[in-house]
């Protein structure tokens, strides 16, 4: 059975559609992602197609900042696996990420997916950290009930506006969340080194929140609220995931998920606050 690697084209959608859409448990987001990811100026979408131009295997690459590539969306039909096809999809995307001049290829993989985990280490990749993925749906929690009283938590988070920038970076950079993100944020399962323009940034679009428990970076994203950088410290922790709440059914957020580093404390507290956790584990190569 032979194959050649090609850029994807809008027609492969429909062809991926079959085998991509129920990858996973969850289901998959590669056919609602492809427009998008085609349109994308700072993205490379490749297919395997096989002789007679159907495509077999998906990846993507963007650059997330001029350092560092963004591998995801790997797929091989499974007719079409052990073949060293998603080993061929992810060297060619590097390549492009090398003329692009990025430094490093990073990814992320759930803990369970053994097949994967064991390719990206067949290829070079090293694992840096855990992430974990808190989950809550707004309806079964019982803040949603004190805030239509027009309660309010002890200790509400607000947004806010540039004053809160300074203090936040500086409380995260020397702390034990920046150590265990290896200072890096998420934005939608995308992990990249944070920088103090993207609080700035945060706080220019209304989405940095600061309050008594931390700091945090949430935005709306398909009617959840997504926090994908927090700060805040073991003996409030269990009060900044409950003001985090309150600002999800303030907002009419159907869920909230936060994404953040593998740390004992703020997993607890998470867990007590009644939120669902799935690991991550975040990969990296230099180029
Ligand atoms: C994970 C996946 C992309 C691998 O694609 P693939 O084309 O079969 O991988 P390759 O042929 O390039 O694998 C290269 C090496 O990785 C390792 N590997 C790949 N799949 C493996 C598996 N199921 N079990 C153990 N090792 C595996 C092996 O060392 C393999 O070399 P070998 O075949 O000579 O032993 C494919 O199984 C897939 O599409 N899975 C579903 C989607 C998915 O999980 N994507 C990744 C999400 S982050």
């Amino acid at each position: 059975m032979e194959y050649s690697l090609r850029e994807a084209r809008a027609s492969d959608k429909e062809m991926l559609a079959p085998w991509t859409t129920h990858t996973f448990a969850w289901g998959d987001y590669v056919v609602d992602s492809f427009d998008r990811w085609l349109a994308h100026p700072q993205s490379r979408v490749l297919v395997a197609a096989d002789d007679t131009d159907e495509p077999i295997a998906v990846a993507r690459g963007v650059l997330l900042s001029p350092d560092e590539l963004w591998l995801q969306g790997i797929r091989v039909h499974p007719d079409w696996r052990r073949r060293g096809i998603a080993s061929e999809l992810g060297t060619s995307l590097q390549q492009w990420g090398a003329q692009q001049e990025a430094k490093v290829a990073l990814l992320m993989i759930e803990d369970w997916n053994e097949a994967a985990r064991d390719q990206i280490r067949h290829v070079g990749f090293r694992e840096t950290t855990t992430w974990l993925r808190a989950f809550q749906t707004t309806k079964h929690s019982g803040r949603v009930a004190a805030t239509a009283r027009g309660g309010r938590a002890d200790e509400p988070l607000q947004r806010s506006g540039a004053g809160e920038v300074g203090p936040a970076f500086l409380a995260w950079s020397g702390g034990e969340l920046s150590r265990a993100a290896r200072g890096m944020m998420a934005v939608s399962w995308q992990c990249r080194r944070l920088h103090i323009a993207d609080l700035e940034r945060a706080a220019e679009h209304g989405a940095l929140l600061a309050g008594p428990t931390g700091w945090a970076v949430g935005a709306p994203r398909d009617n959840r609220l997504e926090v994908g950088w927090t700060q805040t410290t073991p003996d409030r922790a269990r009060a900044h995931f409950d003001a985090l709440l309150e600002v999800a059914v303030s907002d009419g957020a159907s869920a909230l998920e936060v994404m953040m580093p593998s740390v004992p404390w703020l997993e607890e507290a998470a867990v007590a606050a009644g939120f669902e956790i799935e690991r991550l584990l975040l990969f990296e190569k230099a180029l």
